[in-house]
């Protein structure tokens, strides 16, 4: 029997209870539905792991490897992401970018970039399935665009492509959003 699908979910929400982990949950219910319940989900919390933010000392543009991992285990994440088949990206929009502990957990894929890319030979390998999912106070979808950039270089330097997307904006009034609505939206991704 093959084994079951590896689902890592890296979380920026600092809620544990919030809009993005309602839509977040909702995405992988239906993910488990189309899996027939074959998939595991680890959930990495950026706030509880609190990894330390790249000092752009470009020592891993020769190592590839950052100076911090042995410090904060940022070499067990990479393994994690190595082994997962799927990884989600789930965040809310802060000031129109990912809350500061995720950004630090991204911008540390640096030393993947540095290795892949820095001589321009790098191969942009799809190996494993990116998701991204976002929510917004505002009533506007203008915030995902730029999330979407920079989870897609993210992903780039983990040889992940983007397979889907979902957000849900307009949670600054609880009134403004349904949770049946974002049931819809978590639907109706392919
Ligand atoms: C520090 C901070 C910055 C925010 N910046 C934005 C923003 O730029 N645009 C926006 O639409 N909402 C912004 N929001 C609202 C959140 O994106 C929104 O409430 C989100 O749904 C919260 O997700 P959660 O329930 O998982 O915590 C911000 C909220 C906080 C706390």
């Amino acid at each position: 029997m093959s084994r079951p699908e590896q689902v890592l979910v890296l979380f920026g929400s600092p809620n544990k209870k919030g809009y993005t982990h309602i839509l977040t949950s909702l995405y992988l219910e239906q993910l488990q539905n189309k899996l027939h319940n074959q998939m595991e989900i680890e959930y990495i919390y950026a706030y509880e792991k609190k990894y330390l933010p790249c000092l752009g000392c470009e020592k891993c543009d020769t190592t590839g490897v950052c100076i911090w991992n042995q410090k904060d285990q940022y070499d067990q994440l990479l393994e994690k992401i190595q082994q997962a088949d799927t990884v989600v990206l789930a965040s809310p929009v802060y000031f129109s970018g990912f809350p500061a502990p995720l950004k630090a957990l991204i911008d540390r894929a640096q030393q993947k970039y540095a290795v892949k890319f820095k001589d321009g030979k790098g191969v942009n390998q799809k190996l494993r399935r990116g998701v991204l999912i976002s929510t917004c106070g505002a009533d506007t979808t203008k915030f995902f665009p730029m999330l979407q950039l920079a989870a897609g270089m993210f992903f780039d330097c983990l040889d992940i492509g983007i397979a889907e997307t979902l957000f849900a904006s307009n949670t600054d009034d609880p009134g403004n959003i349904k949770i049946s609505d974002m049931e819809q939206k978590a639907r109706d991704v392919k």
